[in-house]
């Protein structure tokens, strides 16, 4: 393991490790995923409960998974096993740590065919494809593009070999270097949306959809969705933050680079949520539409906006990159893993793993066309596969993680990983110990109908 260890990366500084972090979880997830599926699940309930999630289980899940990876600075499974190992327990528990892979990888076959869709969407925002449409053509059109698998396919295999590319030169090389500019960027320009939204949208009508508690169309599958999402959105439960905790320098506080990842993640989905709704409602849309809602409201807001054609492809394209700084760690931990465990080189490793992604991608690509008949409890492959990651293996994942942290780990490791003041120590021992094992384990039983 030393020999592994010796030539484990570092970031260059605990900057570039926040902004990678909250690149990873600033995503697709925040501005595509978040405002859908709160628009399937009835809205202000469902963004009560992610809040609550972020917050009593969510922040101290990251907190405990970027501790672990800083604690063992190897790829998810043999981080996991000299942990363990360091805390007299199983070396098992490394299977955790392949969980965790795995559940990226699932995550990045599907993840990379919808930032796709963004790719596809800044050229047809800056050709002007909708000026002078309305909402029925502009969402005629997004039918139309993905009923097309040639042209999902294609989009797909940019933004996966825009992945590779980036991933495999390296920690310092390529992933640094590009998420340093563009996050900042995105928040930008979604504030530019909001305020648009603020001026020409029924902006009452989607604050108060948004905030305004009504637990009507909330049940118990939401709830569990709304915990998947939270733990999706930021990141944790894949080896994400792992193995972007083992590159990070020993003397750099966890809590408090946890709680300003949180805090800017959290921000940007609640921008999000402002910035859409009321341009849905304005447009007499239906808010429950599904994964084509920003593809449908967002080209309609900069078709009517003054050069909305540049601010448009220009909001494509930070989303693009958005989506880029989160596949990025995404497919970094079985990269690791490859080249750490079975020698392979850097881009050998990318090329694998870049691969086995895209391949399996394509029943996500099919699932919107040629397959779309095809269900499984009512689910499409792209919807079975969503709801088994996001929401049945990712809060199992974090739940065991946690776990580990809080049960197996030593309090005094904990402690000094952590740095933080005795009393946010003694808050997060808590809520690791206790209050988050037991609500996801709570919350999984009544999603899946035994409570
Ligand atoms: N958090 C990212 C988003 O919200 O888009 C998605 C993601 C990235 C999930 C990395 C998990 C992960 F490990």
């Amino acid at each position: 393991m030393s020999k592994k260890r010796e030539n484990h990366p570092q970031w260059s500084s605990w900057l570039l490790f926040v902004l990678a972090a909250t690149g990873s979880a600033i995503g697709l997830g925040n501005i595509w995923k978040f405002p859908y599926i709160a628009g399937q699940n009835g809205g202000s309930a469902f963004v009560l409960v992610y809040l609550a999630c972020v917050l009593g289980m969510g922040i101290p899940m990251l907190m405990a998974e970027t501790l672990i990876g800083r604690r063992g600075r190897l790829n998810p499974i043999d981080c996991m096993e000299v942990v363990a190992e360091e805390a007299g327990a199983n070396p098992h528990w490394r299977w955790l740590g392949g969980m965790g892979i795995l559940l990226g990888f699932l995550i990045l076959t599907y993840y990379s065919v919808i930032a796709g869709w963004t790719i596809a969407y800044i050229f047809k925002t800056a050709a002007g494809v909708f000026l002078g449409k309305g909402a029925s053509e502009v969402g005629y059109l997004f039918a139309q593009f993905i009923a097309s698998p040639w042209q999902l396919i294609f989009w797909h295999s940019i933004f996966m070999l825009a992945t590779m590319a980036i991933v495999a030169r390296g920690v310092q090389g390529g992933l640094e270097k590009a998420v340093e500019l563009l996050t900042p960027a995105l928040f930008i320009l979604l504030l530019i949306l909001v305020g648009y939204a603020m001026s020409a949208g029924d902006f009452q009508r989607g604050v108060r959809f948004l905030f305004y508690p009504d637990f009507g169309r909330f049940s118990g599958e939401s709830l569990l969705m709304a915990m998947g999402h939270a733990f999706f959105s930021l990141s944790i439960g894949m080896g994400a933050m792992m193995i972007y905790g083992s590159y990070l320098p020993g003397n750099v506080s966890i809590a408090k680079t946890s709680l300003i990842i949180a805090v800017a993640d959290t921000s940007v989905a609640l921008l999000a949520g402002v910035a859409i709704f009321p341009l849905v409602f304005a447009n007499h849309l239906e808010p429950a539409t599904g994964p084509g809602l920003i593809f449908q409201t967002l080209p309609l807001a900069f078709a009517q906006m003054p050069l909305g054609s540049l601010f448009g492809a220009l909001f494509f394209v930070l989303l693009a990159f958005a989506a880029l700084s989160s596949s990025i760690s995404l497919i970094e931990p079985a990269v690791a893993w490859l080249m750490e465990d079975f020698g392979l080189t850097r881009p050998v490793a990318c090329l694998v793993s870049g691969f086995g992604c895209w391949l399996i991608g394509l029943g996500t690509v099919f699932s919107f066309n040629r397959w779309s008949h095809l269900t499984l409890f009512d689910k499409t492959f792209f919807d079975l596969l969503d709801f088994l990651t996001s929401n049945l293996m990712l809060p199992i994942s974090g739940m065991l993680l946690v776990v580990f942290a809080g049960w197996v780990m030593q309090p005094e490791v904990n402690r000094a990983e952590l740095s933080t003041s005795p009393c946010l120590f003694r808050l997060w021992w808590l809520l690791s110990r206790y209050v988050a094992p037991a609500t996801v384990g709570l919350i999984l039983l009544n999603g899946i109908g035994v409570l």
